[in-house]
């Protein structure tokens, strides 16, 4: 059987983290103070009972104001420290961190600011023997043109971010949308994954869209796929990242689709488990492996295989990836 020894023992890669997603409440109320921002809360408790929330959007409406904390590099830079000291005790030895720069530049906060703080904490990860990278994600809910400026800024830092990202209110939101941005970032030799968040009004035709269209390399979620025969046979012969996250869709839906999750280990595709935005979710990476396998009791080997998939669908060259599997 699988123990929570052995879920954080196992070596690991994490390929869906949103940084934002890790602002411990005590990180929050310890920036508040030292920035002087009013978040209308003063202790752990009144900030744990604003966590609350069904579905994406009063998770998003939770989120975004709690970022207001976040003003200065150093800020960006002790969020990004406190989350790979964790990635570190969870044996994640290569993270992709996700950042939103939108949600950060839309209230005034300079692009430099949010890079140069979350590049540093990746720089230093190295003392903890923690690999770390950056992903970009445009906010889907915001405008094309606004997704156009981001990348042009983007540009100017272009070695510090290995690729792009779709995240955000995905309702009315398809990932063709940005389809000119993914093309364009293509051409600069970034990486390419989109949010196809659980059970969404068109989820298969977002799918569909990303990996037929768009080509993406990875889906971030993207379990509805099981929906879909060909789109899975898809996935699997083109070795496309799924990056599941348990504790999360178990938020904002019934479940943590242990269901799909084994079927697609079953299917040849190449899906891992990731923790999305632990200090919402209740749980870390090591902790949504634990969970998935309770709850649907996976076996080692399985769990194993979820971690070999974590390391093959990371952005590494295959030379690095031999330094994990
Ligand atoms: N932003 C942070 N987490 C997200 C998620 N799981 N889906 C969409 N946007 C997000
Ligand atoms: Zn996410």
């Amino acid at each position: 059987t699988v123990t929570s020894e052995f879920t954080q023992g196992l070596p690991k890669a994490e390929l869906h983290l949103h940084i934002e997603g890790t602002l411990e409440p005590q990180l929050k109320l310890k920036l508040a103070q030292r920035n002087h921002v009013d978040i209308g809360q003063k202790t752990i408790e009144d900030v744990q009972k604003t966590y609350d929330y069904h579905d994406l959007a009063s998770f998003l409406a939770v989120y975004y104001p709690a970022m207001n904390v976040l003003q200065h590099e150093e800020d960006f830079y002790d969020l990004a420290w406190a989350y790979l000291q964790r990635a570190a005790a969870n044996n994640v030895r290569h993270v992709e961190i996700f950042f939103d720069p939108q949600a950060h530049t839309s209230r005034g906060i300079p692009f430099a600011t949010v890079i140069n703080g979350l590049h540093q904490a990746v720089v230093d990860a190295r003392a903890l023997n923690v690999d770390a990278a950056l992903i970009m994600c445009f906010l889907r809910d915001f405008s094309k043109e606004s997704a156009r400026q981001t990348l042009a800024q983007a540009m100017q830092y272009r070695d510090k971010i290995i690729g792009i990202g779709l995240d955000s209110d995905e309702h009315n939101n398809p990932p063709l949308k940005f389809a000119r941005q993914f093309e364009d970032a293509a051409a600069a030799g970034l990486h390419l994954t989109t949010h196809c968040d659980i059970d969404q009004k068109d989820s298969i035709e977002h799918i569909r869209q990303a990996l037929e269209i768009m080509d993406v390399e990875r889906l971030d979620h993207g379990t509805n796929i099981v929906e879909d025969p060909d789109l899975v046979a898809l996935a699997a012969q083109r070795k496309i990242g799924l990056t599941a996250c348990p504790l999360s869709n178990s938020f904002v839906s019934p479940d943590m689709k242990g269901k799909e999750i084994t079927e697609l280990l079953k299917a040849g595709v190449q899906i891992s488990i990731n923790s999305d935005d632990p200090a919402y979710f209740k749980g870390y990476i090591s902790d949504n492996y634990y969970a998935v396998a309770q709850k649907y009791q996976l076996t080692q080997a399985q769990i194993i295989q979820l971690a070999k998939n974590s390391f093959n669908a990371a952005w590494i060259s295959d030379q690095q990836k031999q330094l994990y599997l």
